[in-house]
């Protein structure tokens, strides 16, 4: 085939934005691939609303095993969410030897391991990094910019919805409710808002993250320690602000040892620290490592666009793989050194 044909799930917010990045910007794309990527099939449960989008340009269904058994089609978006779903899609997927791409952070947090394990097996290729911090390219900076350093450590604010309610209610003295009823209005929130503020959607996140900067699958979210904002109250955020801090959900996981260590709880960050200043639905990481020292990630983490900007990158780089026939080699999985070697120690080859 002269063009790489794309298989969508899903029309919602990030489908849709998907669908548009891939229209609006086709000429870089197809500069940047090297070959036109367009959106073959999309599966909706609503067939109209996807015609209505596309026209005649893509053909829309609500039966997936017309997107599994196309052979045209190498590569899968998945933007369903619902996780049984998306995993027995995702894994059909992969078994028949479809690259995958996929934001959902839930399915990647809790069934990532043996999805992983499927795609090496099947030469195929996974990418996430639409799943944590939405339009900010954490993932890739972990596994590609520090590949050649030893990451000591990733702290950040991974959930938009829970900083918005506290900057909300620390600046503009809205209450608790208030708060949370806006961010769901303005599309932030899950559709379950409790994951976001019982610390489940920063969990996630943070498991997703602790795995890539440590070369490890398994981390599960068994092993955070969650702590949500909800007995975060005005009272507590106006004695932050007078004692000079700020208080924000952070998300840590930590190598102490030989042990991974992730937590996720509302932390006092001190005003003069630029996690202090992150407000509204941004979300920013902080990645310390052993050579490279401390770089901070910031952007939107939620959003149709940025978000979906993230997923089309994503399937750039699958195509990029599959016409260089080197799928199936991204996977992040190593034994971590903790030191590095002091000069006089190095032999040159
Ligand atoms: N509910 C999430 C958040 C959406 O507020 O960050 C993006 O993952």
């Amino acid at each position: 085939a002269n063009k790489i044909y794309v298989g969508l799930l899903g029309l919602g917010t990030i489908g849709t934005g998907v669908a548009r990045i891939i229209g609006g910007h086709q000429n870089k794309i197809k500069q940047v691939v090297g070959q036109e990527v367009v959106i073959k099939t999309v599966l909706d449960r609503d067939i109209e609303k996807c015609k209505t989008f596309f026209g005649e340009s893509v053909h829309c269904t609500d039966n997936f095993d017309e997107i599994l058994n196309d052979e045209e089609i190498s590569i899968i978006v998945e933007l369903i969410g619902y996780v049984p779903a998306a995993k027995d899609y995702i894994s059909k997927a992969l078994a028949a030897g479809k690259h995958v791409v996929s934001a959902n952070k839930d399915l990647v947090a809790l069934h990532g391991k043996e999805l992983v394990t499927l795609a090496k097996a099947n030469k195929c290729d996974f990418l996430y990094e639409a799943a944590v911090a939405g339009g900010v390219p954490i993932l890739r900076a972990i596994t590609e910019s520090f590949a050649s350093d030893n990451i000591q450590k990733v702290m950040g604010i991974v959930n938009g919805t829970t900083n918005f309610m506290m900057t909300k209610m620390d600046k503009e003295g809205y209450s608790y409710d208030e708060a949370l009823a806006l961010a769901q209005e303005l599309g932030f929130a899950e559709k379950n808002p409790t994951s976001d503020v019982d610390g489940l959607d920063a969990a996630r996140k943070m498991v997703i993250l602790a795995r890539l900067a440590f070369g490890t699958n398994d981390v599960t979210l068994d092993d955070v320690a969650v702590t949500g904002i909800r007995n975060v109250s005005i009272n507590d955020i106006k004695l932050a602000n007078r004692l000079g801090y700020k208080i924000k959900l952070i998300g840590t996981a930590e190598k102490i040892d030989d042990s991974v260590n992730v937590e996720v709880g509302p932390v006092f960050v001190p005003e003069s620290h630029p996690l202090a200043s992150v407000n509204n639905e941004m979300n920013a990481v902080f990645v310390a490592g052993e050579a490279l020292g401390e770089t901070m990630f910031y952007g939107a983490g939620a959003g149709e666009l940025p978000t979906a900007t993230a997923v089309v990158s994503d399937v750039m780089n699958i195509a990029k793989n599959i016409l260089m026939g080197i799928t199936g080699n991204i996977f992040n999985e190593y034994e971590v050194e903790t030191r590095i070697a002091k000069p006089e120690q190095v032999i040159n080859p």
